[in-house]
Parts: structure tokens; sequence; C-alpha cells
């Protein structure tokens, strides 16, 4: 058997569709577009290209997008100050502060300043409470797991019942993929086991899953033995293995990807699978541009 391919890359494409008709809805009714502040300290090269990446879809959606780059040795105070500011800032409705920070900035407390209304990312601990309530107390629920989720249901992968297992316990992926999933409602109401670098037997939990999460950063970490004929494999994992040269510009070197599973092996035995690169990755920018939106029609009061 050779499973069906999830793409995250067409998945993006109909959901960006679907928020740049909506923001041109909204601009007409009410004058109104989204605003979203990236916030970068530093020059990592990694950041930036997310950061950029960020800024250009919401570009192409109409949003009013600012990058905000500052020097990697900023104060933490003035990085706090600066928060602040986009904090009162009435035309911004989603501030992003993109990770990691330096070591002399205490992450925890760059969160905890954000208004966790505009906390598109939905690190805030207010979110995440709302998350772990569930039903309409989210706001914004975190944007990989909520990626992960909208690729489940948009492939019409029944959840309800289903047995879900989640490889991982990391803050922005494990946790919050788990919790969602096990919720009432569409999308969710799956049995959800979460195994991890403590568990034993991992292959024996993972065989159990008709829904396989892994996002344990660890290349191939799962064998295709480890995987339920037709099930649904999700891999989170993108790790940078290598180099080779680009195909745009052979003078230039590129990462080589590799996912946690052993993609080769596993579409012949999964139903459905997320390439690496091309399958999660896409969405979690998606999910950003779509919680930027939705901060905006809560402001507005249309959601
Ligand atoms: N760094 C890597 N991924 C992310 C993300 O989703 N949000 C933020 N703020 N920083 C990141």
């Amino acid at each position: 058997m050779s499973a069906k391919l999830i793409k995250g890359t067409e998945i993006r494409e109909q959901i960006l569709t679907e928020i740049a008709d909506e923001v041109a809805t909204i601009k007409r009714g009410h004058g109104a577009v989204p605003g979203l502040v990236t916030i970068l300290v530093g020059e990592n090269p990694a950041s930036i290209s997310y950061v950029t990446l960020k800024i250009k879809t919401a570009h192409r959606l109409g949003f009013n997008e600012i990058q905000d780059t500052q020097p990697i040795d900023i104060p933490e105070e003035e990085l706090l100050a600066l928060i602040d500011k986009y904090n009162n800032d009435d035309t911004i409705n989603g501030i992003l502060v993109q990770l990691p920070l330096p070591d002399h900035i205490d992450e925890k407390k760059v969160l905890n300043a954000l208004d966790p209304d505009k906390d598109v990312d939905g690190f805030h601990p207010i979110n995440v409470g709302r998350l772990m309530i569930g039903g309409d107390e989210v706001k914004f629920p975190p944007c990989t797991p909520a990626g992960i989720q909208e690729m489940i249901v948009r492939s019409g992968i029944e959840t309800k019942g289903a047995e879900v297992v989640v490889v991982g316990r990391s803050n922005i992926v494990g946790k919050p993929i788990a919790n969602m999933m096990f919720q009432k409602g569409p999308g969710a109401n799956a049995t959800v086991t979460v195994v991890h670098t403590g568990t034993k037997n991992l292959d024996a939990h993972c065989k159990r899953a008709d829904i396989l999460i892994v996002a344990a950063g660890v290349p191939d970490l799962v064998k295709p033995e480890w995987i339920k004929p037709g099930s649904c494999v999700i891999d989170v994992g993108v790790n940078r293995v290598g180099e080779k040269p680009s195909k745009k510009d052979p003078n230039k070197m590129v990462a080589v990807l590799k996912g946690d599973v052993d993609f080769d092996a596993a579409k012949e035995i999964a139903g459905y699978i997320t390439p690496v690169p091309g399958g999660v990755g896409p969405m979690t920018i998606t999910m950003l541009m779509k919680n930027t939106l939705k901060s905006l029609k809560f402001k507005l009061g249309i959601q």
C-alpha cells in the first residue's frame, strides 16, 4: 500500500485564500485590516528566514505588517517596553516575539508581558489555560498544533474515538496537541496517549495509534514496524541532517531536512502521511495568520 500524502503546501493555499477573502470583506464592512508585528532580536539566520516568511505572508493577505528588528544586546527592560508599546497600539492585533531569545533575556518574562488578547502564538499562560479549558474559552490555539488539527480534519480523517498517540511533550507541540485532541468537539474527541523519553515500550504505544503525531526532534525515530497499517502519520520533525547544493543556484548550499519518521518505509504502511518538508511546516505560519485575523474579529465583536 502507498499512503495518501497530506500536503501542507496545498492545505495552506486553501486556508490563505479563505483568509484573504475574509480580510477583504472586513475591510469593506469595517474599514479595518489585521495588524501583525514580528519582533526579532539579533540575526539568527533561521529566525530571519522564518520572520521574513511571516511578514511576506501577512503582506500577501493585505495585513498591516511590521517587522521590528532589534540588536542582539537589547536590554531586557527595553524589549519589555517595546512589547508594552505594541500592547497599547490599536492598529496591532497580533504580536509575535521570534524565539529563541538571547541568553540575557528571560523568555518567560517576555511571554508574560504580551497582552494575552494579542498573543497570536498562543504562548501566554492565560492562552495555555484557555486551551486547557477548551470550547469557547480558546482564543488563540498555538499555531503548529492548530495546523496539525486542520490537516487531519481537511483530509477527512475521523478523530472521534480514535486512538491518538503523541510522541513528545514540548510546550509548543506535544502538550497542546494532546490537549486539543481529547477535547469534546469536532476534529477531536479522541483517546490520547502521550509518550516521551521516559516511556517504556515506545513501539508498542505507537503500534496502537490510528493517528500518530510525532514531535520528538529525532531523525527517523519512528520505524515502519511501529506504524499501524492504514493509520494517519503526522510528522512534525524538521531535522537538519546535512547540506546539499540548491536546485535554483548550485553554488549555494541548502539544508537537507529529515522528519522524525522513516518516511520512505512508513509510506508503504500508513494510510495517510505528511512529508518533510512540505507537510506540517507550511501550516504554522498559515495558522498564525488565522489567529491574527481572529484577533481583529474579537476586537470588532464579529467572532
Ligand atoms: N521560533 C520557532 N517557531 C516559533 C513560533 O512558532 N513562534 C515564535 N514566536 N517563535 C518561534
